[in-house]
């Protein structure tokens, strides 16, 4: 795992005063100096160049900037990047190794999951969460889990079923 401490300051403007924050995203130890209010979706996006965080409604509805805290589901948009300080965040990019894919994103790639992919990210990383609790989930423990998901193209069909896909993958049985 690479470890590696950066100095990112995000969103500094005149006098509003700043604090340090260390969070470890995808293994890698990272620190930024940040306002107090910015949002952990935008010190990802715009601190750390990890775009593959998508924002959508920034009101907690859409689901599209979801990223794992902890290992918890949580929408980034609704956290604090100072709620993160001594954490570990994981985004869509941390999910492949350098090898290969994340079952979930094979399972994506399966079963096409998706069409224009704006809500993808948010969608693998509840479904990681999910699996990692429960690989053997039926498809209504799927469904609840990507509620706080929203697609505004595939009608989930796919998407459970990559998930379904992706369960079975970590199970050896795909
Ligand atoms: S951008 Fe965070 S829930 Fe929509
Ligand atoms: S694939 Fe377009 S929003 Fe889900």
């Amino acid at each position: 795992m690479t470890s590696l401490f950066e100095e990112v300051p995000v969103s500094i403007d005149g006098d509003i005063p700043t604090t340090r924050v260390e969070v470890k995203v995808n293994g890698e130890r990272r620190a930024a100096e940040i306002e107090p209010r910015l949002l952990l979706a935008h010190l990802l996006r715009n601190g750390f160049k990890l775009t593959g965080t998508h924002t959508g409604c920034d009101t907690t509805n859409c689901g599209a900037c979801t990223v794992l805290l902890d290992g918890e589901p949580v929408k980034s948009c609704t956290v604090f990047a100072v709620q993160a300080n001594g954490h570990e965040v994981t985004t869509v990019e941390g999910l492949a190794s350098s090898e290969q894919l994340h079952p979930v994103q094979e399972g994506f790639k399966d079963e096409h999951g998706l069409q224009c992919g704006f809500c993808t990210p948010g969608m693998m990383l509840s479904a990681v969460a999910l699996l990692n609790e429960n690989d053997n989930p039926t498809e209504d423990e799927v469904r609840w889990a990507l509620s706080g998901n929203l697609c505004r193209c595939t009608g989930y069909q796919n998407i459970v079923k990559a998930v379904i896909w992706a369960g079975a993958k970590m199970r050896g049985e795909a």
